[in-house]
């Protein structure tokens, strides 16, 4: 029930996040006052940054309900069809994950969200027939890590696309006094700044990180939460001033102690610390990248001087 309130669902109570509100703000109310359903929209952008939330706030702004489901959870084109044919006029459905989507699934996806309309094939064999059913119209959102995950022809039917990016510090900084208020705890302002000045850019790692200090605090027995307790819990919890972790931490030292810093594939480095290459690519990597520690050449990736400069290491001489 916390977690749920925890999420805004206005756009007016959304931090950060500019662009993109700024633009879906005007095609909602496009949309609105051409009494129409806003055309679909995909959201994509590293985990964490808001994009489910992004979604129901879609919904909660057109008046619509909002359906949820992910592209893992559908697995056959009738789980789809089902789902689409219980929609009712303007709603929002939200595909998480959509580029997990089967095959097959997703080209019942094409003619529902270009014509709304079901093209179903019923019995089999010689008396096959296809059949076409109305649906009524409706959004879909569809969220992803990265936008080139989608096939072409899935990508090109979405007409809004919008990239959520990682937050600036004061953002999150507001992000993690907003949830201390839902949490009904006090914060120093300080404190609020450096739990985001460790959350990687993320909403959803300041909001873990903000419970375990609260922990911390309250077993204290502090009446509100102090730069000090923060600075020291997040030490205990192993979270760097950068707000890396173990698992960075291991795939940067990896890189620079077993392959001179790079240039080293994804997959070896996959192999080598143990961690999915999807999920370094898609959970680990991007916050390496956009703070300038790793860069990605074709030969595969490196480690900056300023990561080496992180670790208190020198740079190999070539
Ligand atoms: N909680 C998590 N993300 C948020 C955001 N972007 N705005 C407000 N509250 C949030």
């Amino acid at each position: 029930v916390i977690e749920l309130s925890l999420r805004p669902t206005t756009l007016k109570q959304y931090i950060g996040q500019h662009k993109a509100k700024e633009n879906l703000a005007i095609f909602i109310e496009a949309a609105k006052m051409r009494d129409e359903p806003l055309d679909h929209v995909l959201l994509y952008g590293p985990p964490g940054l808001g994009k489910t939330t992004m979604a129901s706030i879609i919904a909660n702004e057109m008046g619509v309900s909002f359906r949820t489901t992910s592209g893992p959870a559908i697995e056959k084109a009738g789980d789809l069809a089902a789902i689409l044919s219980s929609l009712e006029a303007g709603d929002v459905l939200f595909i998480d994950e959509i580029h997990r989507l089967p095959r097959a699934v997703e080209e019942i996806l094409y003619p529902a969200m270009e014509d709304f309309c079901l093209d179903i094939v019923i019995g089999t064999g010689p008396s096959a027939r296809s059949v076409r059913l109305d649906l009524p119209p409706f959004t879909l959102v569809g969220a992803t890590t990265r936008a080139g995950l989608l096939s072409a022809p899935l990508r090109d039917r979405f007409g809004v696309l919008s990239r959520l990016e990682f937050y600036h510090t004061e953002d999150l900084a507001s992000i993690v006094e907003r949830t201390a208020v839902i949490f009904d705890v006090e914060i120093e302002p300080s404190a609020a700044l450096e739990v985001a000045l460790r959350s990687r850019g993320t909403p959803r790692i300041a909001n873990r990180l903000l419970k375990r200090v609260r922990d911390i605090s309250q077993v204290k027995g502090e009446d509100y939460i102090t730069q000090e307790t923060t600075h020291v819990a997040l030490n205990k919890l192993q979270v760097d001033a950068k707000g890396l972790d173990h698992i960075d931490h291991k795939l940067l030292t990896t890189i620079i102690d077993h392959f001179r810093g790079g240039p080293v594939g994804l997959d070896t480095i996959s192999a080598t610390i143990g961690e999915e290459s999807q999920t370094i690519e898609d959970v680990y990597e991007p916050y390496l990248l956009q703070i300038g520690f790793i860069q990605r050449t074709p030969r595969g990736r490196i480690v900056t001087p300023l990561a080496y400069a992180h670790f208190g290491r020198e740079v190999p001489k070539a």
